[in-house]
């Protein structure tokens, strides 16, 4: 293969990228990014390489999500918190439902850039350049807000920095603790209409932190209650902003790309000969690669060759999104391939990006599809003797109306009410703890299962 540099992904075909009318301004932005400081260690990369590794050998579970694409409207202390504090409580619940460790990477402080379908948008009869993210232009329907403009990515970093400034407190503070976290469960598992089933759960996890109180376990006096690890992650799609944040580690000298801990090839991004296939194979965080239905076994595989050619255990991860009805079709000749070739990757189950729907305006997911795609993922695993090993998902700390269905009943007719996505809808919070509760059940018979037990 030939020599890899930063750049070296300019000799390859770079689909979805902007065309930045100003050049020397493009030029310009990348020298001043260029010479920020990292946005993450590469010490903190390798750790999460390890977490995942565990993943990969079935001793732990990743949860991953976030924002579809985070923006400049919706920037807040609030809403980090929020969406901060539901991962949590999700992971509460994944870590006692299924009694392994989770590893939490939020799709957060940098998931700004978003792959199109269609390159242009018409309204009215008006045809405009579409909207590719803040970090590229605006989503303003105008034409001046249209065009692509490098200092967004200035502002991106930016804004990344004072996320993790934030979520670095959060997992080191008060919002970890394993106690008030609970509590935060409790009450939402209160306020959860036909809860019987959640509430065992609740229950069972409360009877536990008081025997661990009783021996002596508080947040007090043990940073396993009270901290946690908490990672970042995003597509890494707009190529320029990457290249910028890419630098040599000085302690291994190799490189990695520090604006995220863990990046991920979008399903429209994947040509083995692509550009970002190329920018991810030389780094070494830890890269996801999106499976959709129209990805050929034989080309996951050479994806494998390319992005990790040494099988590093937690290199890889296979983020499968091939929605509810074509899962159970088409995963089996993916895990088979994978198999058959040895190779040690994390499977992880997008169950959004395959269930995406329109109802009137809206776009939209219904939850019990997004449901039915996870248990799908599970049961072809159990199937097929493999480790279901984490889940990806869209989602907001805030009580949006973006995807139908959950216990407190969104509908086509109360979408209006909150839909506030800057592209795909995303599950609330409740939803995403519902979500979250069936899950725990599901992956404790898989572990079992896979335990012989
Ligand atoms: C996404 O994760 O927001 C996304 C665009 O996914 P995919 O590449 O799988 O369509
Ligand atoms: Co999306």
């Amino acid at each position: 293969m030939s020599l890899w540099t930063p750049e070296s992904w300019k000799n390859h075909t770079a689909l979805q990228m902007p065309e930045y009318p100003d050049a020397a301004k493009l030029r310009q932005v990348e020298e001043s990014l260029s010479k920020q400081p990292p946005l993450v260690f590469a010490g903190e990369v390798r750790a999460l390489t390890d977490q995942l590794a565990s993943v990969a050998e079935g001793k732990a579970f990743l949860l991953q999500g976030g924002d579809c694409a985070e923006s400049f409207a919706e920037f807040s202390a609030v809403n980090i918190r929020d969406t901060f504090k539901v991962l949590m409580q999700m992971a509460v619940v994944l870590t006692f439902g299924a009694s392994c460790p989770v590893v939490k990477v939020g799709r957060l402080a940098g998931q700004f850039a978003k792959p199109r379908s269609n390159p242009t948008e018409t309204r009215d009869g008006i045809e405009l350049p579409t909207y590719r993210g803040d970090i590229v232009n605006s989503n303003e329907f105008t034409e001046a807000a249209r065009i692509p403009d490098p200092e967004r990515m200035m502002a991106v970093y930016h804004q990344a920095a004072s996320t993790l400034n934030l979520l670095r407190a959060f997992a080191q503070g008060g919002l970890a603790s394993l106690e008030q976290i609970h509590a935060w469960n409790l009450d939402f598992v209160n306020a959860t209409p036909e809860a019987r089933h959640f509430q065992k759960m609740a229950a069972r996890i409360d009877e536990t932190l008081a025997f661990m109180k009783a021996c002596g376990m508080t947040a007090e006096n043990s940073a396993a209650i009270r901290e946690t690890s908490f990672y970042t992650s995003h597509e890494a799609l707009l190529l320029p902003y990457e290249q910028a944040l890419t630098r040599k580690d000085s302690l291994t000298n190799d490189w990695y790309d520090c604006s995220a801990h863990m990046l991920w090839i979008g399903d429209r991004t994947r040509q083995p000969d692509g550009a970002h296939v190329e920018f991810v194979r030389g780094v070494h965080n830890p890269v996801g690669i999106k499976a959709g239905p129209t990805l050929p076994p034989d080309d996951l595989i050479r994806l494998l060759d390319i992005v990790n050619p040494e099988n590093i255990p937690g290199r890889a991860t296979i983020i499968v999104r091939m929605g509810a009805d074509k899962v159970e079709a088409g995963l089996p000749a993916l895990i088979k391939a994978v198999e058959r070739e040895g190779r040690k990757v994390v499977w992880s189950c997008d169950p959004m990006h395959g269930n995406t729907i329109t109802a009137g305006d809206y776009k939209t997911r219904d939850v019990s599809s997004v449901l039915r795609e996870v248990r799908q993922f599970f049961s072809v695993h159990r199937a097929e003797g493999t480790y279901a090993g984490g889940v990806h998902f869209e989602m907001t700390g805030q009580n949006v109306t973006e995807c139908i269905g959950g216990a407190h009943k969104v509908t086509e007719e109360t979408l209006k009410e909150r839909y506030r996505t800057h592209c795909d809808p995303r599950m609330n919070a409740s939803q995403s703890l519902e979500m979250a509760f069936l899950i725990a059940d599901t992956l404790k018979e898989c572990r079992k299962d896979l335990r012989g037990e």
